[in-house]
């Protein structure tokens, strides 16, 4: 189908025991306009989840709040039984409308929200299971051994956390074995930069969201644009690339709903920077 093959990123352990392809599939774009409701094209987005394994993927991030529910079912409709891919999920935001998105944390609606998606999806236990947001509004500790309660359960089998900080990460760890970090990074984005660095040394796994984004760096004539002139890519497949090599533990999800985007992202996985360009475009960088 393609010459696309995610798996020349490497692989990374999940919790040490879950080998997945370094590259993944983030299933928040399957849905309607502002993540709500289903997706204007049904059967490009089935067309798209079912060509994941074609291009070398093996790892699919979702929420329960995708749609909501949507991205799960469509998630379960297109890949059930799943074969060698793994699903990893989440809850701790709740839907009102468009691009509205509440953390919600009682402890008891996590455990319900995560036993849902179990059964939505289809499986005897989640691979991945991550916290969305720590509520603010919720003792985090009472969050957290929710999570501990889910793991003990076996309804989950690994779990994570969402848009923290390291002393965040640190005080999950005393609860529950933190197996990865999803928090927004990207060439032109990186506040998280000391979260990964750590991530990087306890080997915890890094998910950078919203991983295509190049923001001001792309532009014709800036460096971006001139070395992805110069591996006959786009400035996209540069900053997964990017992404790729600045860590062993990352693991980016770039999100389409086209077979086409697909493709051009698991081709990412090929292109090797140089040292010079991998140095040029992280000093292009900011925080
Ligand atoms: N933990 C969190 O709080 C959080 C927050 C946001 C996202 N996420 C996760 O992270 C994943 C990735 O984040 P994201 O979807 O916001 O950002 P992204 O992957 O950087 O960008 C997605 C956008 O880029 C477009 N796109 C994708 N591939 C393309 C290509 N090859 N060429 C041109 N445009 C392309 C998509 O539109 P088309 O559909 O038209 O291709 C979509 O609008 C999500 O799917 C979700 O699983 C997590």
């Amino acid at each position: 189908m393609t010459n696309a093959n995610a798996a020349e990123a490497g692989t990374f352990m999940i919790g040490g025991d879950l080998a997945v392809v370094r590259l993944g599939f983030g299933a928040m774009r399957i849905t309607g306009p502002g993540i709500w409701g289903p997706p204007i094209d049904r059967e490009e987005a089935l067309r798209t989840l079912r060509s994941i394994p074609e291009v070398g993927m093996d790892f699919v991030d979702t929420a329960d709040s995708y749609g909501p529910d949507i991205s799960e079912e469509l998630v379960r409709e297109a890949l059930h039984p799943y074969g060698t891919v793994r699903v990893a999920t989440k809850a701790g935001l709740t839907r009102s409308g468009p691009d509205e998105w509440t953390p919600h944390g009682d402890p008891n609606y996590l455990i319900r929200q995560a036993e849902r998606s179990r059964e939505i999806l289809g499986v005897e236990r989640i691979d991945l299971w991550q916290l969305h947001r720590i509520d603010p509004k919720v003792p985090r500790d009472e969050q957290f051994s929710a999570v501990r309660t889910l793991i003990d359960r076996g309804v989950i089998r690994h779990a994570g956390l969402s848009q923290v900080g390291i002393e965040e990460i640190e005080a999950a760890r005393k609860v529950f074995p933190v197996a990865t970090v999803q928090n927004r990074y990207n060439l032109a984005d990186r506040e998280s930069e000391a979260v990964l660095d750590f991530c990087e040394r306890e080997r915890i796994g890094f998910i950078p969201w919203f991983p295509l984004a190049a923001g001001r760096l792309a532009g014709s004539g800036g460096v971006l644009d001139q070395i992805a002139a110069r591996h006959h890519a786009t400035t996209g497949q540069i900053a997964l690339a990017w992404l790729l090599r600045r860590s062993p533990v990352i693991l980016p999800i770039p999100g389409t709903g086209r077979v086409s985007h697909l493709v051009e992202n698991a081709q990412a996985a090929s292109i090797r920077l140089t040292d010079a360009e991998f140095g040029a475009l992280s000093g292009t960088g900011h925080r």
